[in-house]
């Protein structure tokens, strides 16, 4: 063999090699731009619990694109808890064939074919919350099999537990996703558990920062306004997650579902409704689909809002967007309504050039360097305040 023969394979094992090395990582998912924005959905659990079915999610598929909910930007149709009954003789987990008879992967197809995408859920423990069966040793085959069945969306949750360190077990299912088939938003459900926001950006899409959200406006009010600080950990691609969405199950009025919103928007939260989206009220609808709100939340920026003032429980909330525009909360979480100032000089502004009220989508009148309005009781004056 002559020395420019050795010379050229020598040339060519290199290239091999670094079409290998460059290949490899190609081919695990750009994790980060399946959310850039906070997910928009659905989610089963709220409403009903273990009482899911083929019948329920095609409904709701159906309900999210006659109802306006797709347009508004909800994509996802999630299925919590309680679908899976077993493993089957080689570890694959089993659907509940009464209740999914089709089977997910054309449940799937079937959201699908509606321009949404199917999510589904998990527990990184030895059973699931309602002690169905969990990842725990089954963690890729599981992930591997949802990519099969063509999920879009998972959610991990954290019973059933003990013993295990959240950031080891997650890891797992990070890289059989990175891996899968298919690309699927990456869902952390431990409950804040072993502080999530410090790992998460570099697990999942989001995390988890509370326990349960319950239809209350007392336990709302109180998961939405402890996420201070916590703006620091979220961005495009990795978010805070206070639990999904009341909205519309009746245990608050609508003030209360207009704060839970526009907390939710300032806070850049996952937007996932757990209302029934079959049967809704016009004000249900109004609630979750304001453009003016969601655009808040959905702002490209992606930064997570924060208190700037607080006297006893009024506070002022505000996020940043990307057109160097502010949203701003002015929330009274006291018994009876309240009036509320605003110092646009709080965000640097000496005089909008325009003040816009989001629920009520009207222009407002800027007299010098305050706004002062009334607010109601449990209630919320969202803002948009333009240079
Ligand atoms: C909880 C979780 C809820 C719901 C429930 C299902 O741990 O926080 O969102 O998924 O389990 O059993």
């Amino acid at each position: 063999m002559t020395i420019r023969r050795v010379a050229e394979i020598a040339l060519s094992c290199v290239s091999t090699v670094l079409i290998v090395c460059s290949l490899s990582p190609a081919q695990s998912h750009d994790s980060a731009a399946l959310a850039l924005t906070p997910p928009m959905g659905w989610n089963s659990w709220n409403k009903f619990a273990c009482d899911v079915s083929e019948k329920l999610i095609r409904e709701t598929a159906d309900a999210m694109v006659s109802s306006g909910l797709k347009a508004a930007g909800y994509q996802y149709v999630n299925i919590d808890d309680c679908w899976q009954v077993s493993r089957a003789a080689d570890g694959t987990i089993v659907a509940d064939a009464q209740r999914f008879p089709s089977g997910l992967k054309a449940l799937a197809e079937y959201v699908h074919s509606k321009g949404l995408k199917l999510g589904i859920y998990t527990d990184a423990g030895r059973m699931t919350c309602q002690k169905r069966p969990g990842s725990y040793e089954h963690e890729a085959q599981d992930i591997n099999t949802y990519a099969a069945w063509g999920m879009d969306y998972v959610k991990i949750d954290w019973c059933y537990a003990e013993g295990l360190d959240p950031e080891v077990q997650y890891a797992k299912f990070r890289d059989a996703l990175a891996q899968a088939a298919h690309p699927i938003v990456f869902s952390i459900c431990n409950w804040g558990v072993k502080a999530p926001w410090r790992w998460g950006p570099h697990m999942g899409n989001l995390w988890r920062t509370t326990g349960d959200i319950n239809d209350t406006y007392e336990r709302m009010s109180l998961i939405g306004f402890s996420q201070n600080g916590l703006e620091k950990f979220a961005g495009p691609g990795h978010w805070n997650d206070p639990d999904m969405l009341e909205v519309g199950n009746g245990g608050m009025n609508r003030d209360e579902y207009r704060t839970h919103m526009a907390l939710w928007a300032i806070l850049a939260a996952p937007l996932l409704a757990g209302n029934d989206l079959r049967s809704m009220t016009p004000e249900t609808k109004e609630l979750l689909t304001n453009a003016e709100v969601i655009a808040v939340d959905q702002d490209p920026k992606g930064t997570q809002g924060h208190r700037v003032w607080e006297e006893g429980t009024l506070e002022i909330w505000v996020k940043p967007l990307a057109d160097g525009s502010y949203a701003v909360g002015l929330f009274n979480r006291t018994e009876a309504a309240f009036k509320m100032s605003f110092d646009f000089k709080t965000i640097g502004i000496e005089h909008p050039s325009k003040l816009r009220d989001l629920w009520e989508h009207k222009d407002l009148t800027v007299q010098g360097d305050l706004y002062t309005t009334e607010v109601p009781t449990h209630g919320v004056v969202l803002l948009r305040v333009y240079r």
